[in-house]
Parts: structure tokens; sequence; C-alpha cells
């Protein structure tokens, strides 16, 4: 049994984050979706929203699941035997700090990690991006699931 996690913080999911996990779900026999839950002051939606619309988002993929974490990702991949972490790299510009988390994160605990390229027609699409263009009233219902653009602009006409 090969499992995989896909990190990140999720605020909110994307399509782009959606085409990783999709593609991810293909190449491993369980994938974990792990939002990140540490504190942080810049965040649009709550954990436990993050991780519902991430539970709505994977609902077709049997052999996803989603948690939420705290502290390390290699104590997540420790604690659920989990043997890689996948990323998506949108551009040259996303190398450099991956490639430093990945060796961390291998000296840290072994945990190997796999880089699967975006699809180039997801390749400039972020959740803060997506925040931003929507936060100045731009479409973004392109980028991201209907569902998820219908909280995105509740939440942003508060
Ligand atoms: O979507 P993001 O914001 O790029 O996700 C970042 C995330 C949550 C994957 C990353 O910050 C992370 O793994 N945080 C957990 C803390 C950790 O393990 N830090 C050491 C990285 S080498």
């Amino acid at each position: 049994m090969r499992r995989a996690v896909c990190p990140g913080s999720f605020d909110p999911v994307t399509n782009g984050h959606l085409d990783i996990v999709r593609r991810a779900s293909t190449l491993f026999d369980e994938v974990v979706v792990a939002v990140g839950t540490n504190v942080s002051k810049n965040r649009l939606f709550t954990a436990d929203e993050r991780i519902g619309m991430l539970r709505r988002a994977c609902a077709d993929l049997p052999n996803v699941t989603v948690e939420g974490f705290a502290g390390l990702v290699t104590t997540f991949c420790t604690e659920h035997d989990i043997a890689a972490i996948v990323k998506g790299l949108r551009a040259a510009s996303d190398f450099d700090y991956e490639l430093q988390m990945a060796q961390m994160n291998s000296s840290l605990t072994g945990v190997e990690t796999v880089f699967l390229p975006t699809s180039p027609e997801r390749g400039f699409v972020s959740s803060s991006l997506v925040k931003e263009v929507a936060g100045f009233g731009g479409d973004v219902s392109a980028f991201v699931p209907d569902f998820v653009h219908a909280e995105l602009r509740a939440r942003l006409a508060r």
C-alpha cells in the first residue's frame, strides 16, 4: 500500500490544487490531502471551512481523504505511514523553495517528495491571486469549483 500526502493551506482550494490531487490519486493507492492549520493571520477561511471545501471537492475520488494537520508535515507523514509528499510545480520560481523544503523534509525523516508539473492551463492559478482578483471584483469562476466560488463571493461581500 503506497500512501501519499498533498499538503497545503488551500485558502481556498483551486482547480490547480484539484488537478494535482486527482493526478496523485492515479499514482498512489491512497492520497491524504493535509490541510495546514498552523496559526496564520492571513487566512480568509477557517481550518474547518477549508477542510469542508476540500472534502466536497474530492468526494468523487474514492482513494482520497482530507484531514487537518498542525506542526510539521514530516510528523504527519510518520504518523500516517505516508511514503511521499506530492507537490505541484507551477513555474521555475516555485522550484527553489520547494527543493529546499523537499531536502529538509527528507533529511528530517527520509520522506520523499514527488513533484508534478501543473497542467499548463492552470500554471498561473494560486489561492492568493484568486483572492486578490475576486476581492477587486474580478471573475475567478474558471479557477475554483462553483461552490467554492459561491463561498468566496459570500465571504468577500461581508
Ligand atoms: O499552500 P501552502 O501555503 O504553500 O502550504 C504550505 C504548507 C502547509 C504545505 C507548508 O507550509 C508546510 O508544510 N507547513 C508545515 C510546517 C512544516 O513542515 N514546515 C517545514 C517545511 S520544510
